[in-house]
C-alpha cells in the first residue's frame, strides 16, 4: 500500500496506526525501515515505541546499534544497522540474543537476507516537501495486517 505523509505528524500518526493494527503480543514481530537519510525511519520507529507505551526519549541507535524497551505488549528493539556491513558483524552484535522480541529495523539493506525474516517492509521516501511510503507484506501475516492497515486510510 502507498501513503502520502504531507508532513511529520503524518509520519506519527502512522506509527500509531501500525501498532493500533499489529496483534497485542508483538512478539517475533520484524518490520523493515528503509529511506535515505532523513526520510523518516526513526520518526516512525519513535511514533510506535510512543504508541506502544513507552514515555521517555527515544535514543537513536546508531551507535548502540541496538536500544531495547520493555514494554506492555513485549520487548521491542529499535535497530540501527547503518553501521553493519554483512551478516557476520550482525551476530556479533547479538542478532540472535534478541530472542522473540519485536524488531524495528532500519537500514535493512546493510545486511542481505533480513527480508526473509521479516514481516513488513516500510519504504519512505521525499516527495513534494513531504514524505510518501510504500508498505509491503513481506509475511502471510504481514500482508493480513496491511489489509488492516488499509482500512485505517480509506480515503488513500
Ligand atoms: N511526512 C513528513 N513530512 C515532512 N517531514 C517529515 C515527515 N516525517 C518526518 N519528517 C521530518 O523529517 C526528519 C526525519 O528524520 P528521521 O526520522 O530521523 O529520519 P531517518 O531516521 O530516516 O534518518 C525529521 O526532522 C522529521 O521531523
Ligand atoms: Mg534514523
Amino acid at each position: 500500500m502507498k501513503l502520502t505523509l504531507p508532513d511529520e505528524a503524518a509520519t506519527v500518526a502512522l506509527g500509531r496506526h501500525l501498532l493500533a493494527v499489529l496483534p497485542a503480543d508483538l512478539a517475533n514481530w520484524t518490520i523493515l525501515l528503509q529511506g535515505e537519510l532523513g526520510a523518516g525511519k526513526s520518526t516512525l520507529a519513535r511514533a510506535l515505541i510512543n504508541a506502544a507505551g513507552h514515555t521517555g526519549p527515544v535514543p537513536s541507535p546508531t551507535y548502540t546499534l541496538v536500544e531495547p524497551y520493555e514494554l506492555p505488549r513485549g520487548i521491542l528493539y529499535h535497530i540501527d544497522l547503518y553501521r553493519v556491513s554483512d551478516e557476520d558483524e550482525l551476530q556479533y552484535l547479538g542478532w540472535d540474543d534478541l530472542g522473540d522480541g519485536c524488531r524495528l529495523v532500519e537500514w535493512p539493506e546493510r545486511v542481505a537476507g533480513l527480508g526473509e525474516q521479516a514481516d513488513l517492509m516500510v519504504r519512505l521516501r521525499y516527495a513534494k516537501g513531504g514524505r510518501e511510503v510504500e508498505i509491503s507484506g513481506l509475511s502471510e501475516r504481514g500482508s493480513a495486517l496491511l489489509v488492516a492497515l488499509a482500512a485505517t486510510y480509506p480515503e488513500d
